[in-house]
């Protein structure tokens, strides 16, 4: 008996290491969110239902990793932002920065052209986390109905951003931009710790 129950022990050991292992994060775990959110953000394009989708990402992952989605390319972060363009078209290369930065002035028009795909793509994203933060909302009534209003504000202005990057608008696409982040900061200022 004694015998056995070393291993025993040991195989313990290490299943409740696995276990511990499976809920942090690691590059695996980061590309596989990003691409559920791509596969999301494809579909929200194409102008398809995405709610069960969304609702099915924001089970399997928790706010504070899918809001990372925003931040700059970091591999070494918990969760790496799923970045704008290819690693070194952009400074910063996360989606919040590149709405910040370049909603700061109306864009040229062949820079806009230049930029479109990169940033379609980057709206899009943006517009799927709107559709994944809607099965994050607090449970309390009077909550729940701020958190949808400054996510129906999110969700509106990608979709403007998305229309303005398609008719290569700038002045579209400045105000949208504006107002993605608006909603973003009202959001937070109430309800990120
Ligand atoms: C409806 C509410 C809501 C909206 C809209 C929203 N967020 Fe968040 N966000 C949160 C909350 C809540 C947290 C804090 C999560 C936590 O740490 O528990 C958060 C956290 C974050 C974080 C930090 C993640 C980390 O690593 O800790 C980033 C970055 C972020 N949001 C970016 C954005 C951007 C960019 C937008 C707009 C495009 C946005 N969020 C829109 C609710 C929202």
């Amino acid at each position: 008996m004694k015998l056995i129950r070393l291993p025993l022990a040991a195989l313990s050991l290490v299943l409740g290491f696995a276990l511990v292992t499976a809920t942090s994060y690691g590059a695996d775990e980061t590309e596989a969110m990003h691409a559920d959110l791509q596969k999301i953000a494809n579909d929200v394009g194409a102008g398809k239902d995405v709610s069960k989708a969304a609702e099915a990402f924001a089970k399997k992952y928790a706010i504070e990793d899918s809001m990372a989605i925003f931040k700059p390319r970091n591999p070494s972060a918990k969760v790496s932002g799923i970045g704008v363009g290819k690693p070194g078209d952009y400074t910063p290369d996360g989606i919040e920065g590149v709405w910040l930065s370049l909603g700061k002035k109306q864009m040229p028009p062949g820079d806009l052209k230049a930029k479109k795909a990169d940033l379609l793509k980057a709206a899009e994203h943006t517009a799927a986390m709107a559709e994944v933060a809607k099965y994050y909302a607090p449970k309390k009534d009077a909550d729940k109905k701020k958190w949808d209003k400054y996510n129906d504000e999110a969700k509106k202005a990608s979709k403007d951003l998305i229309e303005g990057l398609k008719s290569e608008d700038p002045a579209k696409v400045k105000t949208a931009m504006n107002k993605v982040t608006g909603a973003c900061n009202d959001c937070h200022s109430e309800f990120r710790k």
